[in-house]
């Protein structure tokens, strides 16, 4: 008993210093995070999902959903490295997306992202044109032996690699300003003028619709001379028919079409790119439902018609754009042939690259063409196996 009771002295005297030093540690820990993270908020969520604002160095995209996911903490929040697998647990847990929702977002932007952007017009499929000669077999091949393999379109990426032009990203946004010519990345921040404009579209009761949000885009796709191409428009479409779904009143994955998004909470997520205090997904968003309020949203788009809208209510500041050439776009083209008879041509990359921090990264996957080479390429797979100059 004494011998036991000598050892639990002993012990408790070892223990006070340690228990003093872990003290310290655990203080000093406190004071360190309040150090590096200076914007850690107490009225959205607290602990892993805090909001927190994003530092300088870290990697952000032109997508407010994938940036909200960064600044709560469901991704990195350095926005860096993300897998794909990562990303489909952010957009369930955070957003209520149902597995195969998030599964077509994370493996369809992974596979948009490192794959040539889609023409901006198929080709027409007449019996002629589906006759394949050799040669354009031949180009058929080179174009399926350069496409990335799986590892590399599925390795991580970081949010500012969304930005590269006409992958997903694209024209006419709604909050964002187009590529500039002869870019290959669109901008990254929100264009705060574009940002009210689509706010003045709210209804009087202070809510966000589907008419609110058709009438946007139709107007977005009106200042940008419809430079959008209808896959992206399509694509376009989605990223809206997801918010409303997502953040629509209701309880369905439809939403209540009339009811639309509270204005508070729409203005937060889209300026701030953050979520609500106490926020969590008040129901499951599928798939189906998401197609479902796009093509809602289309059909209303429709029914306004091309340059319906030409300016928001109240605001008369954003102009039409000009005629701008085809900006530049990135593929993983490179060891495609053309013949020499051709005059396509590989483009410089040199002041893209020092005009975009990114690009190194993404040139290192991708080297650059001009726009029209895979037009051309597409033409000569499904065209008479020429290359139409
Ligand atoms: C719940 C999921 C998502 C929602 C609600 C959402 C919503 C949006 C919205 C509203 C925009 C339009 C921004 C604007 O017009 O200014 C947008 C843009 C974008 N999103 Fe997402 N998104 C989601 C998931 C994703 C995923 C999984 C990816 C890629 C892996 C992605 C990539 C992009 C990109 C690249 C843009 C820029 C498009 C542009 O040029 O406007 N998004 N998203």
């Amino acid at each position: 008993m004494a011998f036991l009771l000598r050892i639990s002295r002993t012990a408790s005297l070892s223990l006070k210093p340690l228990l003093i030093l872990s003290l310290l540690v655990f203080l000093l820990t406190l004071v360190s995070q309040a150090r590096t993270h200076p914007h850690v908020t107490n009225d959205a969520f607290t602990g892993t999902h805090a909001f927190i604002l994003p530092s300088s160095s870290d990697s952000r995209s032109p997508c407010p959903a994938l940036n909200t996911l960064a600044n709560h903490g469901y991704l990195p929040r350095d926005g860096k490295n993300i897998t794909p697998s990562h990303l489909v647990h952010a957009l369930k847990s955070a957003y209520g997306a149902t597995t195969p929702l998030a599964w077509v977002l994370t493996y369809g932007g992974y596979f948009l992202l490192r794959n040539p952007p889609p023409p901006a017009s198929l080709p027409s499929l007449s019996p002629s044109s589906l006759s394949l000669s050799l040669s354009s077999l031949s180009h058929l091949a080179h174009v399926a032996k350069s496409l990335p393999t799986l590892r590399k379109v599925l390795a991580p990426l970081d949010l500012s690699d969304l930005a590269l032009h006409n992958h997903i990203e694209h024209d006419a946004s709604l909050a964002h300003s187009n590529a500039p010519p002869h870019s290959l990345y669109a901008p990254v921040s929100t264009n705060h003028t574009l940002l009210d404009q689509l706010f003045a579209f709210a209804t009087p009761n202070d809510t966000f619709t589907l008419s609110s949000i058709a009438r946007a885009r139709v107007l977005r796709e009106y200042q940008s001379n419809h430079s959008i191409d209808p896959f992206h428009a399509e694509v376009a479409r989605g990223e809206v028919a997801l918010v409303l779904g997502i953040f629509g009143s209701a309880l369905t994955d439809t939403g209540n079409i009339n009811a639309g998004i509270d204005m508070p909470l729409f203005r937060t997520w889209f300026a701030d790119n953050r979520l609500p205090a106490g926020w969590a997904p008040k129901h499951a968003q599928t798939l189906l439902g998401t197609v479902e309020i796009s093509k809602a949203i289309r059909g209303v788009m429709e029914r306004i018609g091309r340059g319906g809208v030409r300016e928001a209510p109240g605001v008369h500041v954003v102009e039409k754009e000009r005629d701008r050439p085809a900006p530049i776009i990135a593929s993983p083209l490179a060891n495609v042939s053309v013949s020499s008879s051709s005059t396509v041509s590989i483009t410089s990359n040199v002041s893209a690259v020092s005009a975009n921090p990114n690009l190194s990264k993404a040139e290192a996957l991708f080297p650059l063409y001009a726009v029209d080479v895979q037009d051309k390429i597409v033409a000569s797979i499904w065209g008479a196996g020429q290359l139409v100059e």
